[in-house]
């Protein structure tokens, strides 16, 4: 009798939110748009998944399969939006032939030269903040069409399932303080590079917080200490409830600098700062006050040059503050790209002259990645 040798894992893109019920959990995984109802004991069915498993005939991990929450190395399906986003690409080409990859850069090049998004000329109070740069639109959609094609379609292993337990409980997102929370798995990643570089009984320091990143850093244990600094009293409640007694955690605005008693104090320190300009400035300034003036300290900080307000200036902002750029990890964070967002930016190219198709299949990507850098304090 043949045996079939085909393991599953937990998908890297799973996350979790609260249902409209009291005890509903939804699990959704973010890069396929699926999601299914979960409830208390569907964690404890699922933690297996956390290493490679033969697939189980229970009927809620069957579903939970075939909504992607369990993905293997088989011939996996790809989402619908790839499909949809490659059969968009073969018209406006006119081929048939090519990888995924290789139809988006043709597609590229025919774009920028027949498809380029004019200047706007239209009256200034009609201009959205996104009219005056289309070009950047355009640099935009590609670079996170191609990113997505490149990392996001292969499964990856190892997904803590604590972490997204823990997350399903956190606040709601508020606007008004710029959150974008970052996908579990991206947190995950982060605090496993940034413990890494802390010096045996080191100190951490995280400003601003709706990442989670602490509460990770604090799970996986080690001889350091993390502190945060946070506006959002809900998630400072929150951080505070969880985190256990090596994580402090201090509501403050971080327009105020870093507390006196935090100057200069940290081994590592890290951050991912508003995109305006005026707030990515004072966010780097207090990470630049806060690490202790030694050749190792180190900033970890999350952003994506191409989206922030001022690309130019972040890079003179690093300069003057005396924060080198030691490594990057490119499209290293993922965050969920909302659909509000993806009408701003289709109804922005379409008015500037872009054809619908490709255009809106080539917003389809799930995800807005940021950069990860390393920094040292020099
Ligand atoms: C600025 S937001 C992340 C922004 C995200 N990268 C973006 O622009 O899409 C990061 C965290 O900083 C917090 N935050 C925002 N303004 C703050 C301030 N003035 N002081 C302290 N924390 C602040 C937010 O509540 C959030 O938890």
């Amino acid at each position: 009798m043949e045996t079939s040798a085909e393991k599953v894992w937990l998908t890297q893109h799973l996350d979790s939110r609260y249902g409209n019920h009291s005890g509903e959990i939804m699990l959704c995984n973010l890069a396929f748009g699926t999601r299914i109802l979960a409830n208390a004991e569907s964690w404890d069915k699922l933690s297996p998944f956390q290493v490679p498993q033969p697939p189980s005939q229970d009927a809620w991990l069957v579903r939970a399969r075939d909504a992607h929450l369990l993905v293997g190395d088989g011939a996996e399906e790809v989402p619908d939006t790839v499909v949809r986003l490659l059969a968009a690409l073969k018209t406006y080409l006119k081929t048939d032939i090519g990888s995924p990859l290789q139809l988006l850069d043709q597609a590229e090049a025919h774009y920028r030269q027949h498809h380029m998004p004019g200047p706007y000329t239209g009256p200034a109070i009609a201009a959205g903040p996104l009219m005056h740069k289309p070009s950047r639109l355009v640099d935009f959609i590609f670079d996170h069409t191609r990113a997505f094609l490149s990392y996001d379609l292969k499964p990856v292993q190892g997904l803590d399932l604590d972490l997204v337990r823990m997350f399903c409980e956190r606040p709601a997102m508020k606007l008004r303080y710029e959150q974008q929370f970052c996908t579990p798995h991206t947190t995950q990643l982060r605090a496993r590079k940034i413990a890494a570089s802390v010096p045996p009984g080191g100190r951490v320091l995280v400003l601003g917080d709706d990442d989670l990143v602490s509460l990770a850093l604090v799970h996986y244990g080690g001889d350091f200490k993390v502190d945060v600094l946070e506006l959002d009293t809900d998630l400072v409640a929150f951080l505070k409830a969880k985190g256990g007694d090596r994580l402090t955690v201090l509501e403050h605005n971080l327009r105020h600098g870093v507390p006196e008693s935090m100057r200069k104090a940290y081994d590592v320190v890290t951050t991912d700062p508003p995109y305006a300009a005026n707030g990515m400035r004072f966010f780097l300034q207090c990470a630049a006050d806060s690490l202790v003036e030694k050749p190792d300290s180190l900033l970890f900080l999350s952003t994506y040059p191409g989206l922030i307000e001022s690309p130019e200036k972040l890079w003179t902002d690093l300069d003057e503050l005396g924060l080198k750029i030691e490594q990057r990890w490119e499209h290293f964070s993922r965050y969920i790209y909302n659909n509000t967002y993806r009408v701003e930016h289709l109804a922005a190219l379409r008015q500037l002259g872009s054809p619908l198709h490709p255009t809106s299949e080539l917003l389809g990507f799930p995800y807005l990645y940021a950069h990860f850098f390393e920094c040292s304090k020099s």
